[in-house]
């Protein structure tokens, strides 16, 4: 089963509980937390998800764009984050093990992410103690960019790994994904697809995440 974590990076932060429940039939609702450090922008952060946390009830899905995530990951998962994912670029191996470690202490679900550039074997290190891991199919900061197509054979050798390591891992893609590019990533073996502007630009939201689907 294909699941769809849409992002709230391209909803109406004006009106953000009406742009959550407008994707009520998707799966997770995917946050992009960004520190204007590890990526050139800056969005949303702990309080936000504090109060975005009652108005849904899917699982939100947060992924940290800052540095040094382990400074912080408690705090979202306190605030209501269910998956916490933290780039394996962001800080030291040995501080990635212990955001990943505090945060299943929280009893939430760990995962990590990899930049374009990074290799899927910097995923290898962590891949028995995540229950995600995120291929980002365009530089992080930003929605609205293109999708990476190269990124696909990256995302063929993570599949490879999780099925052989820790097959109930998930594995997701974030960045240009829309109904042209979906079903490369599923066809790669993602199971969970992130879309911003593809989801949010829609005129009928329902229809375009059961579009994503496949
Ligand atoms: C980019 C973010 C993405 C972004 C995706 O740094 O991680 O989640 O919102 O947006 P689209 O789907 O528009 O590329
Ligand atoms: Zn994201």
């Amino acid at each position: 089963m294909i699941k769809i974590s849409p992002s709230i990076l391209s909803a109406d932060f004006a009106n953000l509980q009406r742009d959550i429940e407008r994707i009520s039939s998707a799966d997770y609702v995917h946050v992009d937390v960004m520190d204007g450090l590890f990526v050139p922008n800056i969005s949303i952060g702990i309080p936000v998800v504090k109060s975005i946390r009652p108005t849904t009830a899917l699982p939100l899905d947060v992924h940290l764009m800052i540095e040094r995530p382990v400074r912080y990951v408690e705090q979202f998962c306190d605030a209501g984050a269910d998956i916490v994912t933290c780039h394996v670029e962001s800080d030291t191996e040995e501080n990635i093990h212990e955001a990943l470690r505090l945060i299943h202490a929280k009893g939430k679900k760990a995962g990590v992410v990899l930049k374009p550039k990074t290799p899927a074997s910097a995923a290898l290190p962590f891949i028995n103690e995540v229950e995600m891991i995120l291929v980002m199919t365009v530089e992080p900061g930003f929605g609205g960019q293109k999708f990476m197509a190269d990124m696909m054979p990256k995302v063929q050798e993570l599949r490879g790994y999780i099925n052989e390591m820790n097959p109930a891992c998930e594995l997701e893609v974030d960045g240009g994904v829309d109904p042209d590019t979906a079903p490369v990533c599923i066809a790669s073996g993602a199971n969970v697809l992130v879309a911003g502007s593809a989801v949010y630009k829609a005129a009928d939201i329902p229809a375009r995440i059961a579009a994503l689907r496949g």
